[in-house]
């Protein structure tokens, strides 16, 4: 375990108090949408430059006008004529298209919150990242499968990365101390999702309907059916262990079924620091915006009473392969996080279209990452290819899955690479 991290535990700037401009990567989605609220409860401080949606013109336009944003670009091109047209008089520019997304990423901003859904958020994320801004990181996916790019260029740039993933931020938090040198291993809770309790038999008959149903949280769907498959916690943890410069022996997995202790951190000496809260994203959100001070926020407050009781179970490994499979993943190293990430978002697109059944996505992911065995992915370029590669793998699994009672067999549609090419200087929008 390495004892310091050169993004997350910079010294806080002594400007922190000025009015801080801001950039919203996804700001139509769960994450981003509550972002726009809090940026909206406290204009004076905060003045927008960017909005970034995939194709929602309508509530992107809404939510520029309403904040006075410099710029607002939908990566779908098919969406621009509505972005214009809902933008005409108001003085602020409209564009799309993959490139105008990294030319707004790369817009100066003192803080950026990257929360695009997938690899299709790394190009974004990157650019955002090279400005040396602080980077508060909802998009795990980038850091999942370009892990070692992404760093590199946090330590190049001078950026700081700040923990979204309510898990990561509570030990972000819980770190704040200072003693790296005394830790001994950090826990990431977990709620268990829609099918904590359910038997093999019954989870392999879960509709999309089912799965996207997630007792505590409410979010977007690509990441309610990785709750559902514990993918998620997969994914976090292989965050965490990119995040806190850990090993993977030194991050558990806790299930915590009330979603009230979010993360803890064990420190030589016996001490326990853990960060608790109501299961609502804001709060994490509102930490990163106003790091390294706090702002008020109208979040649910804990009620340690009404919530009674406290559980936790260690996750079960044969339901959620998921987590075995990350754990694994993130022993091998090379280019294994990459091809797990991206036979993963093709498995649950196709779930979500009823091509493959609910434990078919943990079972693709793993025979995709047979079938590519340990490729490396040092360079941008090569994560680039591995994920465009490891796409194509499991694209062409489709037809050979089993098809589940409830799905309708659909022709396999070609492979669309996510992480797409990152300009190494990318074009700024005239403002
Ligand atoms: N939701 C949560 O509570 C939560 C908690 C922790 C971490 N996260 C992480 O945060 C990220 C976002 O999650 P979410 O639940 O907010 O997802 P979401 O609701 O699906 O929102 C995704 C956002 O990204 C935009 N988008 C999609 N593809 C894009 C593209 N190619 N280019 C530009 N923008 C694009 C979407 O725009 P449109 O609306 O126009 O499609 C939307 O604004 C994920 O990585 C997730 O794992 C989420």
């Amino acid at each position: 375990m390495s004892a310091s991290h050169p993004s997350s535990f910079q010294s806080p700037p002594s400007n922190s108090a000025a009015v801080r401009s801001v950039t919203v990567l996804g700001s139509t989605g769960s994450v981003g949408t509550q972002t726009i609220e809090l940026l909206a409860a406290d204009t004076d401080r905060f003045r927008v430059r960017a909005l970034v949606a995939g194709r929602n013109a309508a509530l992107l336009a809404e939510q520029a006008v309403a904040l006075h944003a410099e710029v607002a670009v939908v990566a779908d091109s098919a969406s621009y004529a509505a972005l214009r047209d809902a933008l005409a008089g108001t003085g602020i520019e409209a564009a799309a298209g993959a490139e105008a997304v990294v030319a707004a990423a790369a817009l100066e901003a003192d803080w950026t919150m990257a929360a695009i859904t997938g690899a299709a958020g790394l190009a974004s994320t990157l650019a955002a990242i090279r400005r040396g801004a602080f980077v508060a990181l909802a998009n795990k996916e980038a850091l999942v499968c370009a892990g070692d790019v992404m760093l590199r260029a946090v330590l190049e740039a001078g950026a700081t990365l700040l923990p979204v993933d309510s898990e990561h931020n509570a030990i972000f938090q819980s770190l704040a101390d200072g003693n790296r040198g005394a830790l001994e291993k950090i826990v990431l809770t977990a709620s268990g999702g829609p099918f904590r309790t359910s038997s093999l038999e019954e989870m392999a008959r879960a509709t999309p309907e089912m799965a996207l149903r997630h007792p505590i949280w409410s979010m977007g769907a690509k990441i309610s059916i990785d709750s559902a498959t514990m993918m998620n916690k997969g994914l976090e943890l292989i965050e965490a262990a990119r995040l806190f410069a850990l090993d993977e022996t030194a991050i558990e997995v806790l299930v915590h079924p009330q979603s009230v202790i979010h993360g803890m951190v064990y420190y030589h000496d016996g001490s326990v620091l853990a960060q608790l809260g109501s299961p609502d994203m804001r709060i994490p959100i509102a930490h990163t915006l106003a790091w390294p001070r706090r702002m008020a926020t109208n979040s649910r407050r804990l009620d340690l009473a009404a919530v009674g009781r406290l559980e936790f179970e260690a996750p079960d490994l044969m339901r959620f392969p998921a987590l075995r499979l990350a754990r694994e993943v993130l022993q091998t190293g090379g280019g294994m996080p990459t091809i797990l990430n991206a036979a993963n978002e093709i498995a649950v697109e196709a779930f979500l279209q009823k091509r493959i059944g609910f434990l078919d996505i943990s079972q693709m992911a793993e025979r995709v990452l047979q079938k590519l065995g340990t490729l490396k992915a040092d360079t941008l370029d090569e994560v680039i290819a591995l994920d465009a590669t490891a796409r194509r793998v499991a694209y062409d699994l489709l037809p050979v899955q089993t098809q589940p009672a409830h799905a309708a067999p659909v022709p396999a549609a070609p492979p669309v690479p996510a992480a797409a090419p990152v300009p190494a200087a990318p074009p700024v929008p005239a403002v």
